[in-house]
């Protein structure tokens, strides 16, 4: 068919429009393609007819036929077939909105708080070591230089589960665990729950956690012990910590400390934190007791070595200022979401 009026356009454009309504295909549309818009297409073929037309006639009929074309390839491309189709109609949502907030879990803040402790130590060449909370007398008594009947048994309210089973009262018992399997150098971190027959208060729980630390080698010295546990302050509290040591007792240790540290709140001048005093509480450590080496079979004469035992629920109220130790167990999330 010649197309050279602009009525043979008119109907040219009714024939395109219909057969692109039609296509239902890919192959439909590569055939509409082909036909139309391809380099032999007939709408490409529409400049042949110019040759024919007079300056005036050329100028309305190329307008046409150009229009014709450039609404017909427009149309085409647009097409949803050509894969054109807008992110919203296939994927059935707009991927650029923003994404809902979904709540994170978080650390128990005891947790956290250990996990502080065993790093700073790890910092210091510590490895870490675990142990059982159900424990031997043995190991939780007698191997830490508390036989059958010793008055210092009474220090801590024994969860007993058995004739000779307890539940750990300390994290002590793993240091003879840890010297039964490996030998001088040691140093190790042993974090773990403890138990303790005590009254449920704002200040005591029946159950609770302690990091144990041990360092055992040939010349370690009380200065060892001091350096460590001034260089785990300054890390743990404040830069500038200032640390004291008063003696005391325990079986296992000689001698045997309680440290303190200066109140972190208050700088030393008293608060209700530090009860006026200035000075707080952490940990009891000391030098390891020649009776303890000689149950781990290490030579007391060779190896000297220093231990210390803190209390994790302790430096967590302190740390964070917290009045009650059973808010770390009743796991309100009101309370758990402020850390
Ligand atoms: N085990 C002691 C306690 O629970 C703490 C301690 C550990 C003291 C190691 C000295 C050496 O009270």
């Amino acid at each position: 068919m010649e197309y050279t009026t602009i009525e043979s356009l008119e109907a040219l454009r009714n024939a395109a429009d219909a057969e692109f309504a039609a296509i239902a295909s890919e192959q439909d549309a590569e055939g509409f393609r082909l036909k139309y818009l391809g380099k032999k297409g007939i709408l490409r073929d529409l400049v042949k007819s110019l040759g024919s037309m007079s300056p005036e006639e050329r100028k309305t009929f190329g307008a046409a036929a150009n229009s014709l074309r450039q609404g017909v390839e427009e149309r085409f491309a647009a097409a949803p077939w050509r894969g054109n189709a807008s992110a919203e109609e296939d994927l059935g949502f707009d991927p650029t909105l923003p994404g809902y907030p979904f709540p994170a879990g978080s650390l128990h803040p005891l947790s956290k708080i250990r996990n502080q402790i065993v790093e700073i130590f790890a910092g210091m060449g510590f490895s870490v070591a675990y142990g059982p909370d159900a424990e031997s007398d043995y190991y939780n008594f007698q191997a830490l230089n508390m036989p059958p009947l010793h008055p210092a048994r009474d220090m801590q309210d024994t969860f007993y589960i058995g004739q000779n089973a307890v539940l750990r009262t300390h994290t002590s018992p793993v240091q003879i665990r840890v010297m039964e399997a490996q030998k001088p150098p040691i140093r190790a971190i042993m974090p773990g729950r403890v138990y303790r027959n005590e009254e449920i208060s704002a200040r005591s729980y029946c159950m609770f956690h302690q990091v144990e630390g041990l360092y055992v080698d040939e010349n370690v010295s009380f200065s060892d012990l001091k350096g460590t546990l001034l260089a785990f302050s300054r890390q743990f509290f404040d830069e500038n910590t200032k640390i004291k040591i008063r003696p005391s007792f325990f079986p296992f240790t000689e001698p045997s400390v309680e440290v303190d540290v200066e109140c972190f709140l208050c700088k030393g001048n008293g608060c209700s934190i530090c009860k006026q005093s200035g000075w707080l509480e952490i940990l009891g450590a000391g030098m390891v007791h020649p009776n303890v080496f000689r149950a781990c079979g290490v030579d007391p004469e060779k190896y000297t070595g220093f231990a210390f035992g803190m209390g994790i629920e302790r430096s967590a109220l302190l740390k964070y200022g917290i009045d009650d130790i059973r808010l770390f167990y009743e796991n309100d999330v009101r309370f758990l979401r402020q850390f």
